[in-house]
């Protein structure tokens, strides 16, 4: 007895985590829905196969393989293109009510443009849909999680306008196709990682180097054409009576101390990151965040701009774009400290600049495989209760969270991560009143995770990547999540581990 208590002690003291309060131990919701997800350049594999088009992943990681950490691309990636039997089993093993993955736009519109729909795609689609809905699993969809076809880039990508119209035609085929079936979907994957990464840094595709210019230009177009297909939708397809919203991902930002510059400093990075995003859409009065506005402007001018880099909206735009979501997506998974910088001497534009602070994670936060991923449950709490206070307490749809923890099948860092995070979120339903009515854990199994190809690990499922067959074997977090959607509650012990 005193041994096993021992033991037990010993084990929970490893996760670093209290299990063992009120509120973790209450069931989830009645209605409150987990699932796991994917997308499609990272899992599918088949990059030229049955017809589809070449994407900006496609060309990005053939041209400039230097750019990924271990040279690698998604052309067969995770193979799921031809193993969908094999990936409905395993969802159904983890008993998931909804599975969320992404279209890959160039499959079914291999020019970009409706003027050929590639049936293969739609058909590889159109059994996947079926499959999980004959398996009780809904299917949760993303329009677009980033790859775009690249004969789209080829005219602009995201920095045209005219994308809205690109958007809205694909969209249009997606629901005539799919929409019977389908009853929740997000237009895009994480806009501000999207733009900043592949249109600022340019280390994502396309790869386009312009911080401070090119990622705005790509945001606001992008607001323009998520708007356009909402409505879209709401006009013409509203009888299939689909929940239709956007993805945003929103790390929380910790002030350094409890000065008031860094508390200001803190709430700028929010602003500059999630607020960018969410103020558009979900605030009563849209428009972008006024930190963020005033901030840009003022550097821009100092730069000798003539206006602000950062694109206006006009009244009508901010009209048409607020309210334009009938939940709000979530992407989370980290924290940063922050503290107010003085502003850098002018000079070239960036958005770093713009936003004018430092930030950095403590050293002492359980890291993951890979830099900026560290374990801080807390913080997923507090970026929840901002977004109920900031986002008019819409509700939110928790759409990605989850730790790299490659190298290990007992994965202990992973689901020391899940429990601390469902127990926040649990904090947050319970005392915060936060509207949180989904959980999705990412990923579904080990994928091509961009600029660090496969060096990283998200998986619940392990997959063998020497391997020719892409063999999946799940990881022990993979139990532990099946027995927290089986019985709606987290463990009260992990004697199991
Ligand atoms: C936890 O539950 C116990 C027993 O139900 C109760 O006495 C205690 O006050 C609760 N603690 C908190 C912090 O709610
Ligand atoms: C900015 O400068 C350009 C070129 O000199 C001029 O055409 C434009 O009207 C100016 N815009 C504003 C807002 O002053
Ligand atoms: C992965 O696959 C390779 C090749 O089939 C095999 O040699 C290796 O043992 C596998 N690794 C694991 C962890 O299963
Ligand atoms: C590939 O994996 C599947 C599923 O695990 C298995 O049924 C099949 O036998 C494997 N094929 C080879 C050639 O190893």
């Amino acid at each position: 007895m005193e041994t096993i208590t021992c033991l037990f002690l010993l084990i929970v003291v490893s996760l670093g985590f209290e299990i063992n309060n009120n509120v973790s131990q209450k069931r989830f919701p009645d209605g409150f829905i987990f699932g796991t997800a994917s997308s499609s350049y990272q899992t599918e594999g088949a990059w030229n196969l049955d017809g589809k088009g070449e994407n900006i992943w496609d060309r990005f990681t053939h041209d400039h393989p230097e750019k990924i950490a271990d040279g690698s691309n998604g052309d067969i990636a995770a193979d799921s293109y031809h193993k969908l039997d094999e990936d409905i089993r395993l969802l159904k093993n983890l008993g998931v009510d909804f599975y969320r993955f992404s279209l890959s736009w160039a499959r079914i519109l291999p020019n970009g443009f409706p003027n050929k729909i590639n049936q293969a795609g739609i058909d590889y689609y159109n059994e996947l849909i079926d499959k999980l809905l004959e398996n009780n699993i809904m299917p949760m969809i993303t329009m677009y999680h980033w790859e775009l076809p690249q004969k789209l880039h080829l005219l602009g990508g995201f920095t045209n306008p005219l994308i809205a119209d690109w958007f809205e035609a694909y969209a249009k085929i997606v629901f005539q196709h799919f929409g019977d079936r389908v009853k929740f979907w997000s237009t895009f994957n994480e806009p501000r990682i999207m733009c900043s990464f592949g249109y600022g840094l340019g280390t994502f595709a396309p790869g386009i180097e312009s911080s401070g210019v090119g990622d705005y230009l790509c945001a606001h177009n992008l607001l323009k054409a998520h708007a356009r297909v909402y409505h879209m939708y709401k006009k013409q397809f509203k009888y299939q009576k689909g929940k239709i919203g956007i993805v945003i991902d929103c790390h929380w930002s910790e002030p350094a101390t409890q000065s008031d510059s860094d508390i200001k400093a803190a709430e700028r990075m929010t602003q500059f990151s999630c607020g960018w995003i969410t103020n558009p859409i979900f605030t009563k009065k849209g428009d972008y965040p006024k930190v963020m506005k005033d901030f840009v402007k003022a550097r821009s001018l100092a730069e000798g701009y003539n206006t602000s880099r950062l694109p206006e909206f006009t009244k009508d735009e901010i009209k048409y774009i607020r309210k334009s979501s009938d939940y709000l997506g979530l992407n989370h998974y980290m924290t940063f400290m922050v503290a107010d910088k003085p502003a850098d001497p002018i000079g070239d534009p960036s958005q770093e600049k713009d936003i004018q602070v430092a930030t950095w994670q403590d050293p002492s936060w359980p890291p993951g495989t890979v830099y900026p991923f560290r374990s801080t449950p807390w913080g997923f709490r507090k970026v929840l209760k901002w977004l109920k206070d900031n986002c008019g307490d819409v509700d939110i749809y928790v759409t990605e969270n989850g730790f790299p923890d490659a190298f290990s099948f007992e994965d202990k860092g992973r689901i020391s991560y899940l429990l601390g995070y469902l127990s926040n979120l649990l904090e947050s339903i319970y005392i915060d009143k936060v509207k949180v009515k989904a959980y999705t854990a990412w990923s579904f199994m080990d994928y091509f995770e961009w600029y660090s190809g496969y060096t990283v690990g998200f998986g619940l499922h392990y997959v063998n990547y020497t391997d020719p067959n892409r063999t999946r074997i799940p990881r022990a977090s993979a139990r532990i999540y099946t027995d927290i959607i089986k019985n709606r509650k987290l463990p009260s012990s992990l004697t199991y581990l």
